[in-house]
């Protein structure tokens, strides 16, 4: 890819993995808006702290790298299904140089997650 684009690999709730090339700078919600991949229900609060639906799973390496989370994030984080020690909210990592050829995972359970929150409303 050209010099200024980076390689995210995306693998979604059912394992369908997704490659796309992204400038960088723009956060990872941003990427599966614009580039329409397919999450269920990815985003719901338009990254602004207020849900964990943009619950991702990072490589070790990679997520080793990231800056650290605020403490917004490390709560909402918490209430995540699923949630494991290299997951971050998708909105709140920005894609940089260094993260070409990333793959990033989907939590399986999304779908249950989501009927989850709405039983429980
Ligand atoms: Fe809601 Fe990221 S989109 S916290």
């Amino acid at each position: 890819p050209p010099e200024d684009k980076v390689t995210i690999h995306f693998v979604n709730q059912d394992g369908v993995r997704t490659t796309t090339s992204v400038t960088e700078g723009v956060s990872l919600l941003n990427v599966v808006i614009t580039k329409k991949i397919d999450i269920n229900g990815f985003g719901a609060c338009d990254g602004t702290l207020a849900c964990s639906t943009c619950h991702l799973i990072f490589e070790e390496n990679i997520f080793q790298k990231m800056e650290p989370m605020v403490d917004e994030e490390v709560d909402m984080l918490d209430l995540a299904y699923g949630l494991t020690e290299t997951s971050r909210l998708g909105c709140q990592v920005c894609v940089q140089k260094w993260m070409d050829g990333m793959t990033v995972q989907v939590p399986k359970d999304v779908k249950n997650e989501k009927m989850a929150s709405t039983v429980n409303q």
